[in-house]
C-alpha cells in the first residue's frame, strides 16, 4: 500500500470526525516515521487528521490518502505516513475530540525496549481478545507484532470470500484496548497467516486483499524486515501464504541475515518449523526446516517466533536437527486470543508446552534479551533469557 505525506496546515478548530477504528504501523524507520491508518464510513472519505509534537501549542493538519475496502465493504481505509520525526519522541494525533499519543523508537538501548509478540488472535470471542490486549497494553510496550491469523477473516466452509466484519471488529477492539495507561497508541507489525488468505495453500497477494489493503507493506510483498537502530531487526516472513518459503523469499532472507549488524534479531512467521500440535511432516514445516532454518543457523538469530498451533511451546535449543546447547530456541505457537488452546503432542524437540493463552513480552537491554511468557491472568508462566 502506498501512503502519502500531505501538506501541513496550522489549524485552530474544525477537527475531522472520529474514525471507526485506527491503527499505527511502520513500513520505514521506526525512529523517524509512523504510518497511521484509520477507517471511515463510505459516505465520509476523510484523509485528514491533526498532529503535533507533544508540548507544541497548536496542531497541524495533515492530508493522507484513502481507498475503499475490498468486496464492496462500505468503508474507506485512510492512510498517511509521517516522516522526519525525532527518535524517542512523543507526538499527538487528533481527529475530533480525542487526543492520542504515539512514540517513535529510540536510537539505542540506553533505556530497555519492550515489545509484545503473539499470533492467532480473533479466533471466536472478541472479549477474550480484548482482555489479552489489555494485559499487553499494561506492559507499556513500544509496539506489538501480530504473528498471523489476526481476524480469521477467511475461515469456515466458504473461504472464497473474506468476512469483512471480522476485520472491522478486530480493528475496533484494537483501537480501544491497545492503548497504554497514558493514552499512547501501541503500533502493530502484522505478519500474514493462512486465515488472511482466500482458499487454501499458497496463493497470490490478490487472494489476501484485506491484509494488503489494511497495512502499509512494501509493494504488496508479504515479507519484510524492520530495523531499529543498531539494536534490533525483525524479519517478518510469509510461510507459504502469498509467497513461497523457497525461491525469492529465501534469497531475500539470506541477504537480510548477511547484513548482520544489529545486536538482536528475531525471525517471525506463522506456520511453525517445529510444530507443537500438528505433524512434523506438514509440508510447510518441512519447507521452513529445509530453506530457512539452515540460514538462521549459519548467520545467527536471537530466537524465532512461530504460531498456528494454538498453545504455548518452547523447544530445546536446536541445531542441525538435534538438541544443541548452542542452538536456536523456537517459541510459539500462537494462542493470543484462541477460544480453546490445543493440547500438545510430545516430541524430541519440545522442551515445554502448555495449553494456555499467552503473549510474549520481550525486553531488550545492553545486557541481554529477556522473554516473559504472559498468561491471561496477567501472571508470568516462565521467563527466558538470550
Ligand atoms: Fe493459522
Amino acid at each position: 500500500m502506498r501512503v502519502f505525506l500531505g501538506a501541513l496546515f496550522l489549524v485552530f478548530g474544525l477537527f475531522a470526525e472520529e474514525p471507526i477504528a485506527f491503527w499505527l504501523t511502520w513500513q520505514n524507520s521506526p525512529e523517524t516515521t509512523m504510518v497511521i491508518h484509520w477507517l471511515t464510513p463510505k459516505e465520509e472519505a476523510n484523509s485528514r487528521l491533526y498532529f503535533r509534537e507533544k508540548g507544541e501549542a497548536s496542531f497541524e493538519k495533515v492530508e493522507g490518502d484513502h481507498r475503499l475496502l475490498p468486496q464492496d465493504a462500505p468503508y474507506y481505509v485512510n492512510s498517511l505516513e509521517l516522516i522526519d520525526l525525532k527518535p524517542d519522541h512523543t507526538y499527538e494525533i487528533k481527529w475530533e475530540e480525542s487526543v492520542y499519543k504515539f512514540k517513535t523508537a529510540p536510537q539505542n538501548l540506553r533505556n530497555p525496549v519492550r515489545f509484545i509478540e503473539g499470533g492467532d488472535i480473533y479466533h471466536e470471542d472478541i472479549e477474550v481478545v480484548a482482555a489479552m490486549n489489555r494485559i499487553a497494553a499494561s506492559c507499556d510496550p513500544l509496539f506489538a507484532v501480530c504473528g498471523g491469523d489476526l481476524a480469521y477473516s477467511c475461515s469456515g466452509s466458504n473461504r472464497n470470500m473474506e468476512k469483512a466484519e471480522r476485520w472491522i471488529e478486530w480493528l475496533v477492539c484494537w483501537s480501544k484496548t491497545m492503548l497504554t495507561q497514558e493514552g499512547r497508541v501501541i503500533p502493530m507489525l502484522p505478519v500474514i497467516g493462512n486465515h488472511e488468505v482466500k482458499g487454501r495453500g499458497l496463493k497470490s497477494p490478490s487472494q489476501a486483499p484485506f491484509f494488503y489493503h489494511l497495512f502499509a507493506l512494501p509493494e504488496d510483498q508479504g515479507y519484510r524486515s524492520i530495523r531499529f537502530g543498531h539494536y534490533l531487526t525483525l524479519i517478518l516472513l510469509d510461510s507459504n501464504h502469498t509467497n513461497a518459503v523457497g525461491g525469492e523469499q529465501k534469497e531475500w532472507l539470506k541477504a537480510r541475515l548477511k547484513e548482520g549488524n544489529t545486536t538482536y534479531r528475531f525471525p517471525i512467521y506463522h506456520v511453525p518449523a517445529y510444530p507443537s500440535h500438528r505433524t512434523y511432516t506438514r509440508p510447510t514445516s518441512v519447507d521452513i526446516r529445509n530453506h530457512w532454518v539452515p540460514l538462521f543457523e549459519d548467520f545467527g538469530v536471537t530466537a524465532v517466533f512461530e504460531h498456528d498451533d494454538h498453545l504455548y511451546k518452547r523447544t530445546y535449543p536446536l541445531r542441525k536437527g538435534l538438541k544443541d546447547p548452542n542452538g536456536i530456541l523456537y517459541l510459539g505457537d500462537g494462542a493470543w486470543g484462541v477460544n480453546k488452546p490445543r493440547m500438545a503432542k510430545t516430541s524430541w524437540y519440545l522442551a515445554r508446552t502448555a495449553s494456555i493463552r499467552h503473549l510474549f513480552l520481550v525486553t531488550l537491554s545492553y545486557t541481554g534479551a529477556k522473554i516473559d511468557v504472559l498468561q491471561e491472568n496477567g501472571e508470568i508462566f516462565e521467563t527466558l533469557t538470550r
